[in-house]
């Protein structure tokens, strides 16, 4: 056995710079180019943060009209993107009917090989104006609802709870749907983002580093947690069930969905600005059941464990009380997620080396095939 020093799960290594966002975990906070991601969903729509991630600068009133037009422009869901969605059996996980969708999206664009800045920010552009169109289409399918048409009136946050739901979202909802958008758009070298990293650094294209990227968000332990965090709260039911619940739960050694980090050890930065969000649903939802129950989990297993709620853990209910399918939450943070995922796609790009990391073998020590004779 080798004695080298392994780095398991690449815990606290360090593997490049990055000018797209900074975690802090000693102060808690997290900034997008330099602005701390409260300031941003206090002030700004979900539309100029992408272009911020993207461009590097907030935008002006002139350059963010322009950018908006695009994104609704380009909103519509292609007619071959509907037909393979529509092929897909109704129980499919959603995040694999978005997952297939992008990949269709790629497949049919012929630019997809053109790897230049100026196409990567074109292809980024079109994804983030038409995951809303699959994610929501898929949720209405599922429901035997019709395909719902995007309104160009309508800004990002509107017009995807307009397409989901059939109906204009009271501005508080679209509000917090907005301040979510944001807080899941990006997260430095996060596993979907290093997925898309290490693909981006074999100089394969956009669609398959954001393909990628979607599969290793789908996972409980990262991106599925907000949907586990739901199912959780079906299995408890009630606020007076959290403490026999938590007992079995901890008994049998299970990890609890939407607590903990690999980065924060003392809270998620962005939970308060979420569960501000959050509380503003529980009011206007009547929703004090689910409050407390939130409450009783949250205080139960701080108090027992030391580990903190991370993002998941509000915005599960958050988007349970919008409306949601509970198997639609995944694909909600694609859609977020796509814009820091393709800026790290093209900051990659931009100063590529091959990620390839070494191993220790500690197979059986090395052995022959019986009877065999290497040829002369
Ligand atoms: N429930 C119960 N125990 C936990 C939890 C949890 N949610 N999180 C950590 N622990 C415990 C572990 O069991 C471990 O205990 P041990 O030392 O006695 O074995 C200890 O805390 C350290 O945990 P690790 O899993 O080693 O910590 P790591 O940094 O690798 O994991 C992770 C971070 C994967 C997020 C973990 O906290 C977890 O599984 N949480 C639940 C899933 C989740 O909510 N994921 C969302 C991540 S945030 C996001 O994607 C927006």
């Amino acid at each position: 056995m080798s004695d080298v020093e392994i780095k398991k799960g690449l815990a606290g290594v360090t593997v490049d710079y990055t000018a797209v966002s900074k975690v802090n975990p000693d102060t808690n906070s997290l900034l997008y180019r330099g602005y701390p991601v409260q300031e941003l969903a206090a002030t700004q729509s979900f539309e100029a943060v992408a272009y911020l991630l993207w461009y590097g600068e907030l935008p002006t009133d002139e350059e963010l009209a322009q950018f908006v037009a695009e994104e609704r422009a380009g909103r519509s869901l292609d007619e071959n993107i509907k037909q393979t969605i529509d092929l897909l059996p109704l129980d499919a996980h959603p995040m694999d009917v978005v997952r297939t969708a992008v990949s269709v999206f790629g497949a049919s664009d012929p630019a997809a090989f053109d790897t230049s800045r100026d196409s990567d920010l074109d292809k980024s552009r079109r994804l983030f104006a038409k995951l809303p169109a699959m994610v929501a289409y898929d949720q209405r399918r599922r429901r035997g609802q019709e395909l719902v048409e995007p309104r160009d009136d309508l800004d990002y946050a509107q017009n995807f709870l307009w397409m989901t739901f059939g109906e204009i979202p009271d501005p508080l909802v679209a509000h917090a749907f907005n301040v979510s958008m944001i807080l899941y758009a990006e997260h430095s070298f996060n596993a979907s983002t290093f997925t898309a990293r290490v693909i981006t650094s074999t100089m394969a294209d956009l669609y398959s580093a954001v393909v990628g990227a979607i599969g290793a968000l789908k996972g409980p332990l990262h991106g599925g947690a907000n949907e586990a965090v739901m199912h959780i709260f079906d299995e408890i039911g009630s606020a007076e069930n959290v403490v026999p619940w938590l007992d079995d739960a901890l008994a049998n050694k299970k990890k609890i969905m939407g607590f903990g980090h690999r980065v924060y050890k003392k809270g998620d930065s962005r939970v308060p600005t979420m569960k501000a969000a959050l509380d503003t649903l529980v009011e206007h939802y009547d929703a004090d059941q689910l409050a407390a129950l939130y409450d009783a989990l949250e205080s139960e297993f701080v108090s027992r464990k030391g580990i903190y709620p991370n993002l998941d853990y509000p915005s599960g209910p958050a988007y349970h009380l919008i409306g949601f399918d509970t198997l639609t939450f995944t694909p909600l943070f694609v859609a977020a997620r796509v814009t820091g995922w393709t800026a790290h796609i093209l900051e990659q790009a931009a100063s590529n080396a091959l990620i390839r990391p070494l191993s220790a073998y500690n197979g059986p020590d090395e052995r022959h095939i019986e009877g065999y004779v290497a040829d002369a």
